[in-house]
């Protein structure tokens, strides 16, 4: 799960999705990080984490982290939250086979008719809780079709 700043949405949509593959009883890998590096070693936002905390999701054990060429190889997905994600990550891609990884989340659930995660780091929590919902909703979406 990929964003900008790896503090705001990358940190719930990777608490949403390990939480329900926990739930769901799949061995999968999950982790998220952001296109820049102005947060490394951050904790998520403090409003993301309340917000993943009202769903009994915690992120305290995250901390954030640049996109780098090698999570090319240890991923088979990689969910860009806004199109300025994607195509800086496509920017790093090296091969057809990187770039066929790379995807935006909210293409997974369609009915949305979205195709952006909005950042919403300037903004008040009702952001926060409007991200979680669609985040949730295209996760489960993602789930189900695999
Ligand atoms: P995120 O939100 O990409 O969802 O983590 C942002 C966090 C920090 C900044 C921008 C967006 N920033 O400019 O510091």
């Amino acid at each position: 799960m990929v964003c900008l700043g790896n503090i705001c949405r990358s940190p719930l949509a990777e608490g949403i999705l390990r939480d329900k593959a926990e739930k769901e009883g799949l061995d999968i890998s999950v982790d998220s990080a952001g296109t820049a590096a102005y947060h490394v070693g951050n904790l998520p936002d403090e409003r993301s984490i309340r917000e993943a905390l009202l769903h009994d999701i915690n992120l305290n054990k995250q901390t954030a982290r640049q996109f780098s060429i090698d999570d090319f190889d240890a991923f088979d997905f990689i969910f860009a939250m806004d199109l300025q994600n994607k195509e800086d990550i496509l920017s790093l891609a090296r091969s057809k086979e990187d770039r066929n990884k790379v995807h935006l989340l909210l293409e997974e659930a369609p009915e949305l008719k979205l195709s952006e995660v909005p950042d919403p780091y300037y903004g008040g929590p009702e952001g926060f809780s409007y991200i979680y919902k669609i985040l949730d909703q295209a996760i489960t979406s993602f789930l189900k079709t695999q």
